[in-house]
């Protein structure tokens, strides 16, 4: 494991441990994220901007800008926290918006950053408003305002910190403050990965994982992972356990398409759930328009859940529309799940 990363403590109330791991900071996926800027597939302009701007930040020896990442889940905002981390060769301190729950936690944070060190905020836009209020001069001149004491015995007193970079990751940008957003001098947007650059990560971590791949199956699980480095890798690894298990332990298309239909991943990459959110606006709201709401509340699924990681994905494909009025199934749904849109809308008029 890198020596830079803070290590996570197991005490519930610490702020920097206290919120679930993705499935990809488990130890052994850890190890198939990329360390270093030029192992990094993928996402060409941010990679160009990072380097760049490590590289000028460490000639003049001062820290990097503070750096806003903003996308959908599993694309790899973490891993460029990261690798930043390693090629400025600095201390990286890990939390979550949620995480910190009072001002004190956060002060607690950014009183024993070591000059140059970076923090990372995960789902900053959850930080809770008086806790980010306290981000707002740190970032801007490394400094803090506490306030001591109530009512006439109040006094404030100004902390001086060392000069850090704030990392940021968000799924939803819009929902970010202006104060907090214009505080980033470098703000950049992860795309989905297209299946060329997906089959280049599959491959890499296929060779880390001590497995073989030809390339058709390694397209197969590409074309099947959603346009995300999190989903290619979660699923490499219940098709090496399937090669194991029911073969010869060499990765085909076969096995991929075994592995993955027992794992309910159809042949668009789409989950139970997915098919299930498109189901419940075609079948139960006649293809739309309908409100998030309604759809979270029919799936009794967080509404915040299927904004983050169900919909960005077919708004991507156009399995989906989004208009003021609401969400509505595009004809793509209604062919992919083999529902006929003339056979709903009889349906609807009958
Ligand atoms: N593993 C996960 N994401 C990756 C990426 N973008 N490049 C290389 N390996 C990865």
């Amino acid at each position: 494991m890198n020596e830079n990363i803070l290590k996570f403590s197991s005490e519930e109330t610490n702020p920097i441990s206290s919120y679930s791991m993705p499935i990809d900071e488990e130890p052994e996926m850890l190890s198939l994220r990329p360390k270093r800027i030029c192992e990094y597939i993928g996402q060409p302009e941010i990679i160009e901007t990072l380097t760049i701007a490590i590289e000028a930040a460490r000639k003049r020896k001062e820290p990097l800008d503070h750096v806003l990442f903003h996308g959908p889940p599993g694309l790899g905002k973490t891993t460029l926290a990261y690798i930043i981390s390693n090629e400025m060769g600095t201390n990286l301190t890990v939390t979550s918006g949620p995480a910190l729950e009072k001002g004190g936690d956060l002060v607690g944070i950014l009183t024993h950053l070591d000059e140059a060190s970076l923090l990372f905020i995960d789902e900053i836009h959850r930080t809770p408003k008086p806790v980010e209020e306290f981000l707002y001069p740190a970032m801007e001149d490394f400094s803090i305002d506490v306030v001591f004491d109530k009512g006439v015995h109040a006094r404030s007193h100004k902390f001086r910190l060392n000069r850090f970079t704030l990392v940021g990751a968000t799924t939803r940008v819009g929902l970010l403050s202006a104060p907090l957003r214009d505080r980033f001098g470098i703000f950049r947007s992860l795309d989905f990965y297209s299946d060329e650059n997906l089959v280049r990560i599959a491959t890499r971590s296929a060779e880390l994982l001590n497995v073989k791949i030809n390339t058709e199956a390694a397209f197969e699980l590409a074309k099947r992972s959603r346009g995300t480095p999190r989903i290619v890798n979660r699923l490499l690894k219940r098709v090496r356990d399937y090669a194991e298990v029911r073969a010869d332990g060499i990765i085909d298309k076969k096995i991929v398409n075994s592995a993955l239909s027992l794992e309910g991943v159809d042949e668009k990459g789409l989950t139970n759930l997915d098919r299930h959110y498109l189901k419940t606006i075609i079948e139960f709201y006649n293809g739309g328009p309908v409100g998030i709401e309604a759809i979270a509340a029919t799936l009794q699924e967080e509404s915040d859940t299927l904004v983050d990681v169900i919909e960005p994905y077919l708004l991507k494909i156009g399995f989906v529309t989004r208009t003021q009025s609401g969400r509505r199934a595009s004809e793509k749904a209604y062919r992919h799940l083999g529902i006929g849109v003339q056979s709903m809308q009889r349906k609807m008029f009958k």
